[in-house]
């Protein structure tokens, strides 16, 4: 019988409000953990708190870019003993790395490479302690084929890939395994967003921006979040014991690298 089963597993879901991370929060509860969303905004995390199966959930408000904030909160969280942590949160902004002002490279930097070194530090020791931890890092296609336009993105993203690769390394002899999601086209704010701009810029209809963007994806569609939260479920599991030190795309073949 596969085992997705999480009953008594606790997981840490950071950039929970909505997208990816919220559709995480959902399908890890209905696989029986008890989940802590983490997000900035405390009222949409509270909306998803509501809408979880199961009981025993609970939110944290904090902001992954704030280092002050991310290490006195993670100092005073009551329970550390977590077995699952999904790092993950909004993306940098777009433009090409050219002409970023260093300045965004620094918070981008802090927001994903240095939240997750924070974030990995307080939680492994509970991890080790449980003989058990799963780390997913959810980053991007950019880690194997740089996307024209998101220059701080792209250096950001293959700095936390270098970074789970050697703590996949460092973690294995304490049954904690580190991998990374690489999301394709996913429906959530981000996308519309993205797809809003584009049409904007490029002076031209939404409508026409999905269809050149589809145009590049062997599926044909965009991913609906809880596809790519199912990958992010196996990767949590038992079943995934084995599997450590990954960059597994969830992009309906866009990729075209091996
Ligand atoms: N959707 C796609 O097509 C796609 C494709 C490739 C890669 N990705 C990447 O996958 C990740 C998730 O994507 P998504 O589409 O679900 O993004 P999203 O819809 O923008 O959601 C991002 C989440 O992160 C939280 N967040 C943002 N900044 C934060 C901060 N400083 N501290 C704490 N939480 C923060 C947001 O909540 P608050 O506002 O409440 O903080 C929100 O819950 C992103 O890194 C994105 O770049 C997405």
């Amino acid at each position: 019988m596969l085992n997705l089963d999480l009953s008594g597993r606790r997981a840490l879901i950071c950039g929970a409000s909505q997208g990816i991370g919220a559709a995480t929060a959902s399908t890890l509860a209905d696989c029986g953990a008890t989940v802590t969303l983490l997000s900035r905004n405390k009222e949409r995390l509270a909306a998803v708190h509501q809408t979880l199966p199961g009981d025993g959930h609970d939110l944290l408000a904090l902001d992954l870019g704030d280092p002050a904030a991310l290490a006195d909160g993670l100092e005073n969280l009551s329970d550390r003993h977590y077995h699952i942590l999904i790092h993950n949160s909004g993306g940098p902004p777009a433009g090409r790395a050219i002409d970023a002002h260093p300045d965004e490279f620094e918070v981008g930097f802090h927001q994903h490479l240095i939240a997750g070194q924070r974030l990995a530090q307080a939680l492994v020791p509970g991890m080790r302690e449980a003989g058990y931890g799963r780390i997913v890092n959810i980053i991007s296609t950019s880690v194997k084929e740089p996307i024209p336009g998101l220059g701080v993105s792209n250096t950001v993203r293959g700095a936390v890939a270098a970074w789970a690769k050697t703590l996949s390394r460092e973690l294995g002899p304490d049954g904690i395994t580190v991998n990374n999601v690489l999301p394709g086209f996913t429906e959530t704010p981000r996308l519309d967003s993205l797809v809003a701009g584009k049409a904007k810029s490029q002076d031209t209809s939404e409508d026409q921006v999905q269809k050149t963007m589809l145009a590049g994806v062997p599926l044909g569609r965009f991913c609906k979040p809880e596809e790519t939260a199912a990958a992010i479920a196996f990767l949590c599991s038992p079943l995934a014991g084995y599997i450590t030190g990954i960059n597994l795309p969830v992009d309906g073949g866009r990729l075209g690298s091996l």
